[in-house]
C-alpha cells in the first residue's frame, strides 16, 4: 500500500517515527508530509531515513519553509492509496472540515481522492470542545475515518481522553480504510467467532483451552479490509481490531446467544473460536476445598454454536453462508467432510494438527474442503497472510456461486 502519512505540530509527533518505521517495515512505501509545526518537532531527515522515501512540506534541515512547489500536492495525492494523519492537531482537523488549504498537507487533503483517516491528539479540553467534535463530524460525513485517541496521562500533565492511538491500532487503522475492496464482500454483514470460551469451577479456577484467538482476529481483520461489515464475538483477552463491532464473552452459552441474536441479519459467518466442548455442571459460588480421597469432575455438553447456526441458515435467495474450521489429528479428510454435512457448512477449513502445528505456531496450512471436495491447500503463512489467503479464496468462490 502507498501511504502519505501528515505530521502535524504536536509532542505526539514523535510518535509519528515509530510509526513511519511500522508501516515502512510490513512492507508499505511511506511517504511522509510534516507541516512547518510538525516540523518543529520532529525532523525530515528522521522521517526520510526511516522511510528510505523523501520527506515533503516544511523542511527546516534546508533552512527553508518550503511553500508548494510546483504541482508537488497534486502529485502526492496522486501516489496514494490512503493519506493518514497523525498526529492531528485541531486547527488542522479544522482546517480540512473548513476546506481551507494554507500548506502542502491541508493542499493534498483537498486535492486526493484516496480515502483519509485521522489520527487526533491534544489536551482533552479541547478534544472534547464542540468546536473539536463538529469539525470531526463534518469530516467524518465527508467520508473520511477517525481513529479515536486514548484516554491516559497527557503531555500537559492532565489526564483524559486526547492521547493519540496506539501507533499498532493506527496501523490498523490504516489497513482498514486503505485495504483492497474484494466486490462479493464488500457491505455484506459477516459473523465472525474467535477466541476460547472460559467455563468457572469456583471463583478462582476454570476450565479453558489454548487458543489465542489471533488467527479468528486475523481473518476478521480481513474480512474488513475486503470491506464487509464484520460482527465479532470474541472470547479471551486480546484487543479487539479497529472498525468493527466487538461482543466480548466469557462462556460457550453466552457465545451462543450473542451469536444466535446476530445470526438473523448476517449474510454469512466464519466459526474460527475454539469453543469448549463440556463445562461443569455445577459451578461453585465459594472456593472448593480440597477433599481426602479421590475427585471426580461432572461436565455437561455445552452446545455447538455452528451447528445451531447451520440449522437456522437461510438458503435459496438471500441465503447465508457459513464456513467453519476442523483441527484434526486423524482421519482428517473423511472428518472434515463429515463436518461439513452435519454442520451444513459451505465449506471447512481442515487443520492438520497431528504434526504438532496447533494452537500459537506461527505458520500455519488450511486445506479448504467444499462439497465436491477437497481444494488446493492455503500456506504454509504466517497467521495474518493465512488469513488474507482463506478470505481472498472465499471472496473468489462466493462471488462465483
Ligand atoms: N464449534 C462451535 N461450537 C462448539 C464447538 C465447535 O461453534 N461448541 C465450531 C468451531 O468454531 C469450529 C468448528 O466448530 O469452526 C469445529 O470445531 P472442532 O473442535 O474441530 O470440532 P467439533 O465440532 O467440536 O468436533 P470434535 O470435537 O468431534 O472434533
Amino acid at each position: 500500500m502507498r501511504i502519505l502519512l501528515g505530521i502535524t505540530g504536536g509532542i505526539a509527533a514523535y510518535k509519528a517515527a515509530d510509526l513511519a518505521r511500522l508501516l515502512t517495515n510490513r512492507g508499505h512505501a511511506v511517504r511522509c508530509v510534516l507541516t512547518e509545526a510538525g516540523a518543529r518537532f520532529i525532523t525530515p531527515l528522521t522521517l526520510a531515513s526511516l522511510t528510505g522515501e523523501s520527506c515533503f512540506g516544511a523542511n527546516p534541515d534546508h533552512h527553508e519553509w518550503r511553500p508548494s512547489p510546483s504541482v508537488e500536492h497534486i502529485e502526492l495525492a496522486r501516489w496514494a492509496d490512503v493519506v493518514a494523519v497523525a498526529p492531528a492537531t485541531a486547527n488542522m482537523l479544522g482546517q480540512a472540515a473548513n476546506g481551507l488549504a494554507g500548506d502542502l498537507l491541508s493542499t493534498l487533503l483537498l486535492a486526493t481522492r484516496a480515502p483519509i483517516l485521522w489520527a487526533p491528539a491534544m489536551n482533552t479540553a479541547m478534544w472534547k470542545h464542540p468546536a473539536v467534535q463538529a469539525n470531526l463530524g463534518r469530516l467524518e460525513a465527508f467520508g473520511h475515518r477517525i481513529v479515536e485517541p486514548a484516554e491516559g496521562m497527557l503531555a500537559c500533565g492532565e489526564a483524559g481522553a486526547g492521547k493519540l492511538a496506539d501507533i499498532e491500532r493506527i496501523a490498523d487503522a490504516i489497513r482498514a480504510v486503505g485495504g483492497e475492496r474484494l466486490p462479493s464482500l464488500m457491505g455484506k454483514q459477516v459473523l465472525v467467532t474467535a477466541g476460547p470460551t472460559c467455563e468457572d469451577l469456583d471463583p478462582v479456577r476454570l476450565l479453558t483451552n489454548r487458543s489465542t484467538g489471533e488467527m479468528g482476529i486475523e481473518i476478521a481483520r480481513a474480512l474488513r479490509d475486503a470491506g464487509a461489515d464484520v460482527h465479532l464475538v470474541l472470547g479471551g483477552g486480546m484487543a479487539s481490531p479497529y472498525g468493527m463491532e466487538t461482543v466480548r464473552v466469557r462462556t460457550a452459552a453466552a457465545m451462543m446467544a450473542a451469536c444466535a441474536d446476530l445470526w438473523p441479519r448476517m449474510d454469512g459467518c466464519i466459526a474460527a473460536a475454539a469453543v469448549a466442548d463440556q463445562r461443569p455442571l455445577q459451578e461453585a459460588m465459594e472456593k472448593v476445598k480440597k477433599g481426602d480421597g479421590p475427585e471426580t469432575l461432572e461436565l455437561v455438553r455445552t452446545q455447538d454454536i455452528l451447528l445451531n447456526l447451520g440449522m437456522q441458515k437461510r438458503v435459496g435467495q438471500n441465503g447465508q453462508w457459513l464456513l467453519g474450521f476442523a483441527a484434526e489429528s486423524e482421519h482428517h479428510l473423511e472428518n472434515a467432510s463429515a463436518k461439513l454435512a452435519k454442520k451444513k457448512l459451505d465449506a471447512v477449513f481442515l487443520n492438520d494438527i497431528s504434526t504438532g502445528k496447533a494452537f500459537g505456531h506461527q505458520d500455519n496450512t488450511l486445506t479448504p474442503v467444499v462439497a465436491e471436495g477437497p481444494q488446493a491447500p492455503l500456506g504454509p503463512l504466517p497467521k495474518d497472510q493465512l488469513a488474507m489467503a482463506l478470505v481472498a479464496w472465499w471472496a473468489e468462490r462466493v462471488g462465483s456461486i
